[in-house]
């Protein structure tokens, strides 16, 4: 098969293209490496470097024809996003947009989208099912779910769209430099670089953490999907405290990290954890790891990746 898989320098993106490649398949990756890097994309996978969000760049694409577009590539960050608000639109909702339409033009059928579980903003009681109400906090957030509508949309043209509403993803690969994305990776970054962990925000907030191997299965799966629009969590159903990543961390490495906490940023939700059962019943996925398994795997590749650049 020959996939589009946008945001291969970053995280996730190359996480899929990784297995892709691994798997036979045939991938071109677009990435402004805004975030990512283009030693971070897997060998093999052609590159265009330049903005998803720019016509002109998918026109680089010269109308060919995929089996699927997985779109990854995006800013990924709920505080950032009111840096610029206009900017987060652009990456977030016009790439999709364009993307859909290149889709429909060139007769592609099938489009996966990385969606966010920041659609739903806080909930008491704060687990949520695919159906419960969105409230999004941040600009971030209504770009994802501005963007699901058109995967909604693009569906009754013959595409089968799917949004997968990933929770927080973390594991070997997450960017340790960079400091404003990823809770897991950024306290990780924190304890090895400076023994000192700053959190922004009470260490009683919540997160249902995914790992990166079992997101990678759920964007497999959905491409599985034939017809229509759906949209599916990705998430474990287990509540982990800010508290508790940082205590983990903190346990695992064989000197004293000390932990600072202060005010939290603007849009930062207090805690929400997913209910999984629907993409379980539909798409027979089911998460592999658990927090304490994920992340001692992520700490130990994190502690080997600094001792090898240093
Ligand atoms: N990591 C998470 O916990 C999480 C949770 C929910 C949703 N998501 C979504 O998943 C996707 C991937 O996240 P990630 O954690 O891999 O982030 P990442 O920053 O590691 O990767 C994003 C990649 O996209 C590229 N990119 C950004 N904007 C672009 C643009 N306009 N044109 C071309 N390339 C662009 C970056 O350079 C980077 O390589 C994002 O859309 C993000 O919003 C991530």
């Amino acid at each position: 098969m020959n996939y589009l898989v946008t945001g291969a320098g970053g995280f996730i993106g190359a996480a899929i293209v990784d297995r892709l490649l691994c798997d036979g398949h045939t991938c071109t990756t677009i990435d402004n490496l805004s975030t990512g890097t283009v030693d971070h994309i897997p060998q093999g996978c052609r590159f265009i470097e330049g903005d998803v969000a720019d016509a002109h760049v998918i026109d680089r694409l010269a109308g060919e024809r995929f089996d699927a577009i997985i779109h990854m590539a995006g800013q990924s960050s709920g505080e950032i996003s009111f840096d610029n608000p206009v900017y987060d639109l652009q990456t977030n909702t016009q790439s999709t947009l364009l993307l859909l339409k290149y889709a429909r033009e060139t007769g592609c059928k099938k489009v996966v989208y990385a969606s966010s579980m920041s659609t739903y903003g806080d909930h008491i009681p704060p687990v949520c099912n695919e159906e419960t109400e969105r409230i999004p906090k941040s600009f971030y957030a209504v770009g994802k779910l501005a963007s699901e509508n058109y995967l909604r949309i693009f569906s009754e043209f013959g595409i089968a769209c799917t949004a997968l509403r990933f929770f927080n993803v973390y594991g070997p690969g997450q960017n340790l430099k960079n400091l404003r994305q990823g809770m897991a990776s950024i306290f990780l970054a924190m304890a090895i670089n400076n023994r000192h962990i700053h959190v922004k925000g009470s260490k009683d907030r919540f997160r249902d953490f995914v790992y990166i191997d079992d997101v990678v299965n759920a964007v497999l799966l959905s491409l599985e999907r034939e017809q229509g629009y759906d949209v599916f969590n990705v998430c474990t159903g287990v509540p982990t405290t800010v508290e508790t990543v940082v205590e983990t961390i903190r346990s695992a490495m064989d000197y004293d990290v000390t932990v600072e906490y202060t005010d939290s940023t603007p849009g930062d939700q207090f805690g929400i954890y997913g209910d999984n059962q629907k993409i379980q019943e539909v798409l027979g996925w089911n998460p592999t790891y658990d927090f304490k398994n994920g992340m001692q795997k992520m700490i130990d590749w994190a502690v080997a990746q600094t001792a090898a650049e240093t």
